[in-house]
């Protein structure tokens, strides 16, 4: 794990803005922070929130080539926006390079931006560092972190919820995997009467 780690940080100096690294850097900790109150192994967390954006500031025609190259097959939406082909590059990179079979670290990197059904808890907790590390700012955050460090399910509902409405409201595309996470969600949320987590969305856009 150690080598990857080096390798990452080099990797990042090359590609990354410092803005980026500093987003990576506090997404590993949030990560970290989560796996540890989860009881979720938290290196395989570490590899997989350093490694979700290393190729996040590559250019868009470098992007589509390297997915060429790794043989990655690129849905319309992907050949539209080549910026949603990170995720997917990097857990290639990674399991490529370190010849990292872990795929429960490889869906996490991979589906970081779209999310993903049946996503493994390391899968969910770097979803969910990426919306809420310290760097970003919006209202709830704080809130939500709490959701988090509690109930990951109920923080995947909220946040998931947050980026269809923000879709919605800007006539954005909604991508075909967050959908699937969503009713995989509201499965997920039939299931366990005890639980009210559309009761918690609407407390979340009252509160302050
Ligand atoms: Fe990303
Ligand atoms: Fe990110």
């Amino acid at each position: 794990m150690d080598q990857i780690f080096r390798e990452l940080h080099k990797i990042s100096d090359l590609l990354l803005s410092n803005k980026r690294f500093l987003h990576i850097k506090s997404c590993v900790d949030f990560a970290v922070q989560l796996a540890k109150i989860h009881e979720v192994d938290e290196d395989r967390v570490a590899v997989a929130g350093f490694a979700h954006d290393i190729f996040r500031d590559v250019k868009p025609d470098v992007l589509l080539r390297m997915a060429v190259a790794y043989r990655i097959r690129i849905t319309k939406l992907e050949r539209l926006n080549p910026i949603l082909l990170h995720g997917k590059i990097a857990a290639e990179f990674v399991k490529r390079r370190f010849n990292l079979r872990d795929r429960e670290i490889l869906q996490a990197i991979a589906y970081h931006t779209s999310g993903k059904e049946n996503l493994a808890d390391i899968g969910k907790i770097v979803f969910l560092s990426d919306s809420l590390e310290e760097n970003r700012i919006y209202d709830n955050i704080n809130w939500l972190r709490q959701v988090a460090k509690q109930d990951l399910n109920q923080a995947l509902f909220l946040i998931v919820e947050n980026k269809i409405q923000y879709a919605i409201k800007r006539g954005l595309f909604i991508l075909p995997e967050t959908v699937r996470m969503w009713n995989w969600l509201i499965e997920l949320q039939k299931g366990n009467s005890n639980w009210n987590w559309r009761g918690s969305a609407v407390d979340l856009n009252k509160s302050k």
